[in-house]
């Protein structure tokens, strides 16, 4: 089975951390998220990875110049301008001539998905399409999917107004596509998936959907972003990095910390990921926040409350951030 997986996003909600990096570049685990992602399909029988890119793709190709991404070969499928999620899957897909059933998969998220059992739902329907659902607590961020008994998809709600989302059930970003998805999919123009395809789809009753509990997550936001890693904070691969300094007088907890990071005496820091090579300087505080690489907190300064602090930014001695980005991003 092939995928087609989408890194091509401008990644607007994590900067500053995207300025210069493509989301899917970003550490989770001290590894790029998209390594989590891909490692995942390969676990689950993928063979080959099409990444659709917009944004930044020579920034692929650096971080993976032999062409395999987690031991799985990766070919690039770079769109001429930005062509929104479903544009950007029939551009990738027909680049890479897929004429059978493959899988689509947003490239920001992480997950434990039963990636065989969606495959093994989507066989025994006649679905065109099958998508894998999750329960969220507030659904008007994501894609509202209800569906009937049978799993056949009623409508599809992208974003919908807060408080009038029909079910908590949301398209958790996985697809099993058969390539007659490919023939509603207009060659050379930007089109929305969750917004033209899956409504056309739902409205013919040819698409599907699976619910699971498994863990899930869209990294997409600094909070979102930030809980992927915590969750992986007592994994053996997360955590302190062993090439990051930690002075014995320093306080961390619960956190990631990064290779060539250094947190100074009497430092603390709680519940946040500081990057690479970041410093943490002398009594400074960081609580619940990002720290991007390179970035330097000066002594006695403290970073709280979801402040997100961009590649090499300093905050200087004795400031206190909380709940704010530095540098703000334009716009
Ligand atoms: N190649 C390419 N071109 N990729 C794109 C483009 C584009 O024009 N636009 C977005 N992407 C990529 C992003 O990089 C990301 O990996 C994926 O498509 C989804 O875009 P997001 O911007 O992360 O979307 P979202 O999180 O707001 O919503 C989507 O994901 C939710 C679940 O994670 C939707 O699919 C929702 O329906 C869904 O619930
Ligand atoms: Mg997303």
């Amino acid at each position: 089975m092939r995928a087609v997986v989408l890194v091509g996003g401008f990644g607007t909600r994590l900067r500053p951390l995207t300025d210069a990096t493509p989301k899917q570049l970003l550490p989770v685990a001290h590894r790029p998220m998209i390594e989590h992602s891909v490692g995942h399909l390969a676990h689950h029988g993928v063979t080959e990875v099409v990444l659709s890119m917009g944004f930044r793709p020579d920034a692929f190709k650096a971080t993976y110049p032999d062409g395999t991404c987690a031991g799985v070969p990766v070919c690039y499928a770079v769109e001429p301008e930005p062509l929104d999620t479903a544009g950007a899957i029939g551009f990738a897909a027909r680049d890479a001539g897929i004429d059978e059933t493959f899988l689509a998969c947003n490239g920001d998220v992480l997950t434990d998905l039963d990636v065989d059992a969606l495959i093994e739902r989507h066989r025994t329907t006649s679905a065109e399409a099958t998508i894998a659902l999750t329960s969220v607590d507030h659904p008007a961020r994501y894609g509202v999917v209800p569906t009937d008994d049978n799993g056949r998809v009623l409508s599809f709600v992208e974003k919908p107004p807060v408080g009038k989302a029909p079910t908590n059930l949301v398209n958790a970003g996985t697809y099993v596509f058969e390539p007659s998805v490919l023939d509603r999919i207009p060659a050379g123009r930007p089109t929305s998936v969750e917004r033209e395809i899956f409504p056309a789809m739902a409205a013919d009753g040819t698409l599907f959907a699976m619910a699971s509990d498994d863990y899930w997550v869209d990294a997409g936001t600094p909070a979102s972003y930030l809980a992927a890693n915590l969750h992986l904070v007592d994994h053996p691969e997360g955590g302190t990095h062993p090439e990051a300094y930690v002075d014995p007088t320093a306080r961390v907890c619960g956190s990631v910390i990064g290779p060539g990071a250094v947190v100074a005496p009497g430092a603390s820091v709680d519940a946040s990921l500081v990057l690479d090579g970041a410093t943490i300087r002398e009594n400074a505080r960081v609580e619940g926040s990002i720290i991007g690489p390179k970035a330097n907190i000066a002594a006695g300064a403290s970073v709280t409350g979801l402040s997100v602090v961009g590649p090499g930014t300093t905050v200087e001695s004795g400031e206190r951030l909380d709940g704010i980005r530095r540098p703000e991003p334009e716009g």
